[in-house]
């Protein structure tokens, strides 16, 4: 299959930005391990951008199976990524590194869930690897 995991603004600071919510591993670790884990049957592409237009595009551009996409804190507002998702056709699943319902009250609503067939939030960093073993799963036992 052909996923693509998507990544908003800051989520490039991983493994240094406030480690105590987010963890130790950076970006660049979580890309490895996922390609680790599913590069062999399929082909997982990663993009991360602090810029909205530049995650609408990406998103807008992506034909494939499994779209995986944390918006950082455009999440919570943003409609622009919600309309970009809303074109696209895959599989979709919000994640949140962090349970979004244990922090300020801004966080707790999301602007993208809607668009989305599932949401994942609070499994640190291994929400991405969960998100995409789901859709994996609901994809090919669901048909
Ligand atoms: C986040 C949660 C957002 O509220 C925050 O702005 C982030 C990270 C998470 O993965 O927990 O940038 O999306």
């Amino acid at each position: 299959m052909k996923i693509l995991v998507v990544n908003g603004p800051k989520l490039n600071q991983l493994g240094t930005r406030k480690p105590e919510i987010y963890g130790h591993l950076t970006l660049q670790e979580v890309e490895s391990a996922l390609k680790e884990e599913f590069g062999k049957d399929h082909e997982v592409d990663f993009f991360q951008s602090d810029f909205e237009c530049g995650l609408v595009e990406k998103i807008r551009s992506f034909k494939g199976d499994i779209l995986i996409i944390n918006g950082g804190a455009l999440s919570h507002h943003s409609v622009s990524l919600l309309k970009a998702l809303r074109a696209v056709e895959s599989y979709k699943v919000e994640v949140h590194i962090s349970n979004v319902f244990q922090r300020e009250e801004f966080r707790h609503k999301s602007a993208i869930a809607s668009a989305c067939n599932a949401y994942l939030t609070g499994f640190g960093t291994n929400g991405y690897l969960l998100a995409i073993k789901g859709a994996i799963l609901n994809l090919t036992n669901n048909k």
